[in-house]
């Protein structure tokens, strides 16, 4: 049998490291049946090398322009595909006090994390300032002033970069587009310039650049263009009045392959940042989740029951929305792969598949070309390797599922599944407490994502 040879570089959607060997399913040199023998379903499963080949495919595109690639934690923010990236020299973006202790935890150097985000706490902003991190993307005149006051406290500068909302359309998913004028993120561009001198005046602040991200999974180049001169344009205009403006965040969302969709060309991507924004002698930096890691990835599930319907056959299935939330939130289509490669024939359904959760929303699409299916067979989404894991959650009290890393002819469990035993003891134990008189309440500090309290009272108070 051939074995799997790790791509250097990817072309375009090649995925060899995805193929039927023999009727089976393979991940590189495993057998996902193999791993599904081990490890019960649903589950995840990653392909390195996948990962590994996407990042080099990114990389090389960009080094030319030299941009530095952040990767988006969100997308899946295991920190075995941390760790993965880290060691390819792969900076990070992060959004939450959690992301950042993930990315530490991974061996990023903080020196290397992007902290972006439209909501972070006094808490989280201290955290960032005192383990040096790069940079901080703020996205309101609220926010500079808190990240100012926390940053005085602890006696540091905060470098401080500015989310600009340029007002572009995307032109994805209403629900992933996040540079119209009427979306949360980012402050409107014409305001920009104001806010810029106001942080580069501020003793506790650095002004370190500006940034932008305007949506996820793109496919259309031509909104990352308008944006990026957009971009080009508000600096030049803020260096003609005497601001420095040393670094450019393009942000991420570059699309993948879904559907009947190509995958953008990431060779065009890299063109347009070289033609919009080369000239400028900023130092550029990126922010992609699920270019990196999104086709990479697999959601493994057992067709529990067959079910006859008015309109064809339906596959129930033992993953559910809890599991993969893309198609119920976003309309998303991800490909299905039976573990046994299907025999075509003409009696095979188109089979809608669902999962079991309590809702109606609860069901991955329909599907053709699976063969003739059979309760107890297993079956893989596809394109799952981004915001599946990542998003998952518990709901219907049902185990936070496993997550397993191929490597060659390895695979190891880089989440273990959580269970309802574990769940409960979250639960267990919980004091009942009196509101003090005058306001507040009698008992311990809170530590993590309050809103009280500069950086230092907040460390004063681990202590
Ligand atoms: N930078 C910032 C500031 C972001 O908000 C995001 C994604 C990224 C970078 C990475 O975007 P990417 O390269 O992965 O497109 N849950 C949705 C996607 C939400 C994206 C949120 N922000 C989905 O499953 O399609």
């Amino acid at each position: 049998m051939t074995k799997y040879v790790e791509e250097e570089t990817w072309q375009d959607d090649d995925r060899r490291w995805l193929a039927y060997r023999a009727g089976a399913l393979h991940i590189e040199d495993v057998r996902l049946g193999a791993v599904a023998a081990a490890i019960p379903t649903p589950f995840y499963c990653y392909s390195a090398g996948a990962i590994r080949s996407a990042y080099r495919t990114l990389s090389r595109a960009l080094t030319p322009i030299d941009v530095a690639i952040c990767y988006a934690v969100k997308a899946n923010s295991n920190i075995a595909v941390l760790r993965l990236l880290a060691e390819l020299g792969c900076g990070m973006d992060i959004v939450s006090g959690g992301e950042l202790e993930r990315a530490l935890a991974a061996d990023v150097p903080a020196s290397r994390i992007i902290f972006s985000g439209v909501g972070k706490t006094r808490a989280e902003i201290a955290r960032a300032i005192e383990v040096g991190i790069h940079q901080i993307n703020v996205e309101s005149a609220a926010e500079i002033s808190v990240v100012a006051e926390v940053a005085r406290a602890l006696g540091k500068r905060a470098p401080v970069a500015l989310r600009v909302n340029p007002d572009v359309d995307a032109k994805t998913h209403a629900k992933i587009t996040t540079a119209t004028k009427d979306s949360k993120f980012g402050i409107a561009i014409g305001q920009v310039a104001d806010l810029y001198a106001q942080v580069a005046a501020a003793p506790d602040l650095e002004a370190v650049g500006v940034a932008v991200h305007i949506g996820s999974q793109i496919h259309d180049m031509e909104p990352f263009r308008r944006a990026f001169s957009a971009m080009a344009e508000l600096v030049t205009e803020m260096r003609g009045r005497g601001l420095s403006v040393p670094r450019l965040d393009l942000g991420g969302g570059i699309g993948i392959a879904s559907g009947d969709k190509p995958g953008p060309d990431i060779g065009r991507y890299a063109a347009i940042i070289a033609e919009t924004v080369g000239h400028l002698g900023c130092k550029l930096a990126v922010e992609p989740g699920r270019w990196l890691v999104g086709r990479a990835g697999l959601l493994v599930s057992e067709l529990l029951y067959l079910k006859d319907m008015q309109d064809g056959c339906m596959g129930i299935l033992d993953a559910g929305m809890n599991d993969l939330m893309r198609t119920a939130l976003y309309d998303a289509h991800h490909p299905v792969l039976p573990l046994q490669e299907p025999q075509l024939n003409d009696a095979a359904c188109t089979y809608s598949l669902v999962g079991p959760i309590c809702e109606s929303s609860d069901k991955f699409g329909r599907y053709d070309g699976l063969g003739e299916l059979r309760a107890g067979e297993l079956l893989a989404f596809d394109l799952a390797g981004a915001y599946g894991a990542s998003m998952s959650s518990t709901y219907n009290s049902r185990d936070l599922l496993a997550e397993v890393l191929v490597d060659g002819d390895r695979f190891r469990t880089i989440r273990r599944r959580q269970g309802i035993q574990e769940m409960l003891q979250l639960e267990h134990g919980g004091a009942w407490e009196r509101p003090a008189p005058g306001g507040g309440v009698m008992g311990e500090p809170v530590l993590h994502g309050g809103t009280k309290g500069t950086g230092r009272e907040l460390a004063d108070a681990e202590q």
